[in-house]
């Protein structure tokens, strides 16, 4: 098939790489040049430097894969919607939220041009050894685009989940699991970081879990893997970033009025560790000393 890639970041330039392995031909265009430059030196790939120059060169009906921040995704497709026809095919694979795809594709869709939401995990490692993909949207568009899912895809870890916006919507709960799932690693290492067997050596550990254990994970993989780039953590501030579908889980969670207890605190635990001067730290502070004349900690 030839496909289209909008977005050659760390995400759609190895997805690009992945279908050019599987034989497929890869038109790619990325806001800057030089990783459109560094595509098109690669067998099967047409650099495109600019968004008409990515359409021309597909056959009609285009397949298009846009792989760019969510906050991005409207201004791409304002500058795709005049060069779209009915039949066309396009795909968000980042990581929109599922009421944007739902709006987004309620536009398109009036104009006969199928959206496609595909969440993507696997993250860089998924560039070598096949990402996992779940798409929803028009059942007749996701069955022309296996070969593509295929190539993507490790062996068995793609599907279609639903209708339009249910891709999304999984791959938002995914991620909210996967805050849990990181929180809760971490802090069982702190604890053995902190604890009476302290020189435990936590690479090592990690490795040694994830032979059989019950935690053996792929995140323990990537925690092993970051002891082996940062020893022991210590060129590492204590930040966590967080990119929005943490926190759509948990307003999901609300609304269905689900408790959520592991997948709230692990968003609120990324929110503290981007604080440098806790209000509430030191509210519960002053409020201990006036009560009970409790020492507190000056700022120097
Ligand atoms: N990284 C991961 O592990 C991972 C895993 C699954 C899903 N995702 C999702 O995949 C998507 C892409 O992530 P990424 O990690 O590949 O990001 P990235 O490395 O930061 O790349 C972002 C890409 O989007 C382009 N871009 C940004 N703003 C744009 C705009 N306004 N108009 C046109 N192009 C724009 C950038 O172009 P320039 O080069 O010109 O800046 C770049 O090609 C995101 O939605 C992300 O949440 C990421």
């Amino acid at each position: 098939m030839h496909i289209g890639i909008i977005g050659l970041g760390r995400m759609g330039y190895h997805m690009a790489e992945r279908l050019l392995k599987a034989k497929h031909k890869v038109t790619g265009y990325n806001r800057s040049d030089e990783p459109t430059r560094k595509l098109a030196r690669k067998q099967g790939a047409i650099g495109a430097y600019s968004i008409e120059e990515l359409v021309s060169s597909l056959p009609k009906p285009r397949i298009i894969w846009i792989m760019v921040p969510h906050k991005a995704v409207d201004q791409v497709l304002s500058q795709l919607s005049d060069h779209l026809q009915t039949g066309d095919i396009i795909i968000d694979g980042g990581n929109s939220n599922y009421k944007e795809t739902l709006r987004r594709g309620d536009l398109l869709e009036k104009r006969g041009v199928h959206y496609i939401d595909c969440g993507v995990s696997g993250g860089l490692v998924g560039a070598l050894e096949g990402y996992c993909l779940m798409y929803g949207g028009n059942a007749g568009a996701c069955k022309k685009l296996q070969p593509i899912f295929k190539a993507l895809a490790k062996k068995g870890g793609h599907g279609r989940v639903g209708e339009r916006g249910a891709g999304h919507y999984v791959k938002m709960i995914h991620n909210g699991i996967e805050y849990g799932m990181m929180a809760a690693i971490a802090e069982g290492l702190e604890i053995i970081a902190s604890g009476k067997y302290k020189d435990t050596n936590i690479k090592a550990l990690c490795d040694i879990w994830n032979h059989g254990s019950i935690i053996e994970s792929f995140l323990l993989r990537m925690m092993r893997d970051g002891l082996n780039a940062h020893p022991q953590l210590k060129d590492i501030k204590p930040y966590i970033a967080e990119s929005g579908e943490g926190r759509w889980t948990v307003q999901e969670a609300m609304r269905c009025n689900v408790p959520s207890y592991v997948l709230s605190a692990a968003l609120f635990g990324r929110w503290r560790s981007q604080q440098k001067n806790s209000y509430s730290a030191r509210a519960q502070a002053v409020m201990r000393e006036q009560f009970g004349g409790h020492a507190i900690k000056k700022k120097k």
